[in-house]
């Protein structure tokens, strides 16, 4: 097996070589997990001079690790839960048995505090994907419990690096402590944005690359509430993938539009000079903002974007769209008011949102029924309108879906998970129902989410 150090290799054959004596460690050897996720509490330095107290990371002494596992390969990971307070984890992207989704009440059991619990599942697409818990969530992500996962291509594109890039805020104030996680009065409009911006936990990190060579970014916009436009400048770049599929045609990395939960894989050819530098930018009406940078080192390697072999598309099945039934679903205010201040798995004590007139607590499925049920194997379109002057990134567990079109701009035909839908924009949107369950379906800015916007869909 590629992934498989020296190391591991080692520590298996003589773990083999034990059983083999008595027996009963040959089992365990055969069944221990591929990764181990610690949620924990944590202590990072953010802003210099300080250590933010109070932070959530998914090892006990290291930021959130990056998953790496291969495409059509069965991955088990052991998730313990170290916290005082009960989690989850949600592996955002992937195609998996519901089982193994990670939303409380709707596919397991919460993980109490100091429970584990493992997850096994084999990823049928390759991409750029992440992970993040559904319990508390505003206030778990909100500390750090966001990571990139990747799953990687049966064949090698050929980049000579990647570099995962997990962009997100924190709210902090100038002592580099947590502030308030929300303001209700945003959460009823846009979210309440982080006050710092980090890639990788780190504020504006520098990164070495191969000069000449060729890098694939991977960016992963793991923050709760922004909506942003990011930039990649200098060397040669193009985007590649968004939201784990291919693109049909590569697309400028100039202007990179992303929402929560959203990911755009940019392969970027280094300048041939020793120190020479890309950033990549946020991209602000009052100035652009340098997120992290990535300098050319060495002689040049000389590599051309040509080089690289396209990516496979994702074994994603193509709707029906002739017989396929529409679904809507219209996503606006609540007609209700303050939601119960006490609910497992948190909540934000308020409701603004609501999917068809209804409204969730968020992570808890609650006493209702699936917003919509869809035919196991039968294509659907979704029409999705958003009919208030905010813009609600929507995204749909279990299921990839295709972009169709919208009454406000020409949509490429892009195969996701999540799709921003923009203020009083109607969108529709296509998939084939091929994966049993019950689907949570709900906004990604996270204060939307647990204040109503959410709900669930059923395939069966
Ligand atoms: Cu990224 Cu319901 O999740
Ligand atoms: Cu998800
Ligand atoms: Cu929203």
């Amino acid at each position: 097996m590629l992934g498989l150090s020296r190391r591991e290799l080692l520590l298996g054959s003589a773990a083999a070589g034990a059983a083999f004596a008595t027996g009963g460690l040959a089992a365990r050897a055969a069944n221990s997990p591929d990764h181990t996720l610690t949620i924990s509490p944590y202590e990072h330095g953010l802003l210099p001079g300080t250590i933010t107290r109070d932070m959530m990371s998914f090892a006990p002494d290291d930021p959130p690790p990056v998953l790496r596992m291969r495409r059509g390969e069965k991955a088990l990971i052991d998730v313990q839960n170290t916290l005082d307070e009960a989690s989850v984890v949600h592996w955002h992207g992937l195609r998996i048995a519901n089982a193994m989704d990670g939303v409380p009440y709707l596919t397991q059991h919460p993980i109490e505090a100091g429970q584990s619990f493992r997850y096994a599942f084999t990823p049928p697409d390759a991409g750029t994907f992440w992970y993040h818990p559904h319990c508390n969530t505003l206030e778990q992500m909100g500390r750090g419990l966001t990571g990139v996962l990747i799953v990687d291509e049966d064949e090698d594109p050929g980049f000579d690096l990647d570099v995962p890039l997990n962009i997100r805020d924190f709210r902090l104030g100038g002592d580099g402590q947590f502030i308030e996680m929300f303001k209700a009065r945003n959460a009823a409009r846009g979210g309440t944005y982080g006050t710092v911006s980090t890639v990788n936990w780190q504020i504006g990190p520098v990164y070495e690359v191969p000069a000449g060579g060729l890098v694939r970014l991977r960016l992963a916009l793991t923050d709760v509430t922004r909506v942003g436009t990011f930039g990649v400048e200098g060397g040669v770049s193009q985007v590649i993938a968004l939201d784990s599929n291919p693109l049909p045609g590569p697309m400028s990395a100039g202007n990179i539009l992303l929402s929560p939960g959203q990911r755009a894989d940019v392969a970027l050819r280094v300048p041939d000079d020793d120190g020479e530098e890309v950033t990549l930018f946020l991209r602000r009406p009052n100035g652009d903002k340098a997120l992290a940078r990535f300098k050319a080192t060495g002689a040049s390697a000389n590599r051309q974007l040509a080089d690289l072999k396209p990516l496979p598309a994702n074994p994603v099945p193509k709707p029906d769209l002739r017989n396929a039934e529409v679904i809507d679903f219209v996503f606006g205010w609540s007609p209700e008011g303050d939601a119960p201040q006490a609910s497992i798995c948190g909540s934000l004590g308020y409701t603004f949102w609501s999917i068809n007139r209804k409204a969730w607590p968020g992570d808890v499925p609650g006493p209702l029924d699936p917003l919509a049920r869809m035919k196991l194997g039968k294509s659907y379109i979704l029409r999705l309108r958003n009919e208030s002057p905010n813009a609600h990134p929507i995204h749909l567990h279990g299921v990839s879906f295709q972009l169709l079109r919208s009454n406000k701009r020409k949509l490429p035909p892009l195969v996701t998970d999540t799709a921003l839908l923009l203020e009083e924009e109607t969108m529709e949107v296509a998939l084939v129902a091929d994966n049993p369950g019950d689907w949570a379906f709900h906004c990604h800015v996270i204060e939307h989410q647990k204040t109503g916007l959410a709900g669930f869909l059923r395939i069966e």
